[in-house]
């Protein structure tokens, strides 16, 4: 039971049970177009995304890596009207990509799109009164995980949730020789969160279209 069947199990529970609206494929497919890599969540991740933050009745979302928009049409989808999301971005051509999708799928009006490093964004965002936001999903460089995470506390309140994606690794996130930048950036945001009393958080093991991975779901228990 591995990857084919995951990725056949992933496309019968899309097709079944997900329903991805139309704006999403054509997203997937722009972003194709555009030699963008095929590194966007899942469908069933997304709507996971999207349900999450319905249920939590966010209106302000930020997301740390946009690429071609994928997860942020989801996310934007669960937002009431008069919401907003911010989605951070530094690669000119995955924000072109991007903005276009957004344009498409009529969401412009509501999803701010700031093209910079992400570092230098977030404590931009804190100085302009950003914050805080109900809902945060952090997924861009990995090595980058434990500061987007401090600087995502600034930007949270209590009762923010927190999403980090790709933190299991083929279950690399265990081997602490690991030669992978990437499994040191999630090795080091475990560290953090295991010693930070203002969050409780869980990590749930995945699979699926994109292989064995996880993500790492916090609730943020203090206030800032
Ligand atoms: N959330 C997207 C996938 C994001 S892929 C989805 O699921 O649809 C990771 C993205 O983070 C890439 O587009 C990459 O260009 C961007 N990224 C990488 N390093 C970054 C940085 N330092 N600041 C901002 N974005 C960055
Ligand atoms: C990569 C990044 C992601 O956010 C992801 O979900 C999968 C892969 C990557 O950089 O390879
Ligand atoms: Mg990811």
């Amino acid at each position: 039971m591995t990857q084919d069947r995951w990725t056949a199990v992933d496309s019968y529970l899309t097709d079944l049970i997900v329903q991805p609206e139309p704006a999403l494929g054509a997203a997937l497919m722009a972003s194709a177009g555009a030699g963008l890599p095929s590194i966007a969540v899942s469908a069933p991740q997304g709507k996971f995304l999207m349900l999450l933050a319905k249920m939590m009745g966010a209106s302000s979302i930020l997301e740390i890596g946009t690429l071609g928009g994928y997860s942020t049409i989801w996310m934007a989808r669960a937002l009431p009207a008069g919401g907003r999301l911010v989605t951070l971005e530094n690669d000119p051509k995955h924000a072109a990509v991007a903005a276009s999708n957004f344009e498409r799928a009529g969401l412009a009006g509501m999803i701010e799109l700031r093209l910079a490093p992400a570092i230098e964004t977030l404590p931009r965002l804190l100085a302009e009164g950003r914050g805080p936001f109900d809902f945060i999903f952090i997924d861009a460089d990995k090595p980058g995980i434990p500061d987007y995470f401090a600087w995502s506390l600034k930007l949270a309140r209590r009762g923010t949730v927190i999403v980090v994606d790709n933190v299991v690794r083929d279950g690399a996130v265990i081997d602490p020789a690991s030669a992978d930048i990437n499994v040191h950036g999630v090795r080091r945001f475990n560290d953090v969160i295991a010693a930070e009393s203002r969050v409780s958080a869980t990590t749930i093991q995945t699979v699926g279209s994109k292989g064995y991975d996880g993500f790492t779901l916090a609730l943020v228990i203090a206030d800032q």
